[in-house]
């Protein structure tokens, strides 16, 4: 069997695709590429103060950037930035009103990349102020709340790289926009699939509302975390010894910011290639699904805008 017939085989098994073991077979495949410099550059990263986020963040200071960390918990937050080198903003991407005030008072003086990472899957149904379920609220909403703000203060341009940290795991899920605060019954895990999925529809068609914006989604492969830790235990139990680390789950994210080619908006990535958005056809959506999506989203982060132009 050839090598490259194997590589197929086994990415298709999607454990040793997701696992470490894919990350370095499909790591053999990187190609050697400049980067920008991105010395005087601001990184805003959402979620920075643990896992990915963290990696991802580490990354990027040792590349000279000047980084932002937005995460809820500050104690964690604050020990984070100091022992990365970055700035921490206390936000729950949650509170869409703390969300475009904070947008609207970040000040990068040069914005190379937005990382849209932060996450997390509540065990138990969470409903925001405004009665967003939290995971659609901070995943979906927040983070279209600061690239829209963002926008709006024209901080977002060619230069700009937006980049969405989804999931593997929304390769499960059709969007589902028929019970979004979950009133019928809590499931966490199509939830947080359908959120996912919802981020690569939005990131998609991100890069067609905004052209010049280059607009990247991603997911890590299989990582360990305290998120995995902590809310997916027996997954956790079975594939420890297989998992990802944190900075071979940022990979993407710092390829992406950092290369000097700007990549091609739009896509989806695993491991710096861009990857199929479904493995089946019934998690397919019809145009008018994707369209409600946007309308609808936009729709939900409109009243906000109004607060991130009024102080
Ligand atoms: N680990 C994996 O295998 C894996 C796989 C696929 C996708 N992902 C995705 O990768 C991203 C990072 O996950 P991770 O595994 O690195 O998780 P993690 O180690 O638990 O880190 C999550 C980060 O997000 C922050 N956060 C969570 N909810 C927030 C909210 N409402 N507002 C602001 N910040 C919030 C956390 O800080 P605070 O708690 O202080 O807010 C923390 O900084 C997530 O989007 C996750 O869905 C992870």
């Amino acid at each position: 069997m050839t090598a490259s017939r194997l590589g197929s085989l086994l990415d298709r098994s999607i454990v040793f695709s997701f696992d470490a073991t894919g990350f370095r077979r499909h790591q053999r495949n990187f190609a050697t590429e400049s980067e920008r410099d991105l010395h005087d550059q601001d990184v805003l990263i959402t979620g920075g103060t643990a896992g990915i986020g963290e990696a991802a963040a580490r990354a990027l200071v040792r590349r000279g950037a000047r980084v932002t960390l937005w995460a809820r918990n500050p104690t964690r937050g604050k020990q984070a930035a100091d022992r990365i080198g970055a700035a921490f903003t206390p936000v729950d991407l949650g509170d869409l009103e703390r969300v475009a005030i904070a947008a609207r008072e970040f000040t990068p003086k040069a914005l190379a990349a937005v990382v849209l990472n932060a996450g997390a899957m509540p065990l138990k149904r969470t409903l925001t102020h405004a009665g967003h379920e939290l995971i659609w609220a901070s995943q979906v909403l927040g983070h279209l709340m600061i690239l829209r703000v963002l926008h709006a203060r024209g901080l977002l341009g060619p230069e700009t790289r937006g980049i969405w940290v989804s999931s593997g795991g929304m390769y499960s899920q059709r969007l589902d926009l028929s019970d979004l605060t979950w009133a019928n019954g809590y499931q966490r895990h199509t939830a947080y699939a359908d959120a996912k999925r919802a981020q690569v529809m939005l990131g998609e068609q991100l890069a067609v509302r905004w052209p010049t914006v280059p607009m990247a989604v991603m997911h890590p492969g299989w990582v360990q975390t305290d998120a995995v830790k902590h809310s997916m235990p027996l997954f956790y139990a079975l594939t420890r010894p297989i998992l990802r680390t944190p900075a071979q789950g940022a990979d993407t994210i710092v390829w992406l910011a950092a290369r000097k080619q700007t990549p091609r908006s739009g896509l989806f990535w695993l491991d710096r290639t861009p990857q199929p958005t479904h493995l089946r056809s019934a998690t397919k959506s019809p145009p008018a699904d994707t369209t409600a999506l946007v309308e609808q989203l936009f729709a939900d982060t409109d009243v906000w805008m109004t607060a991130a132009e009024n102080p």
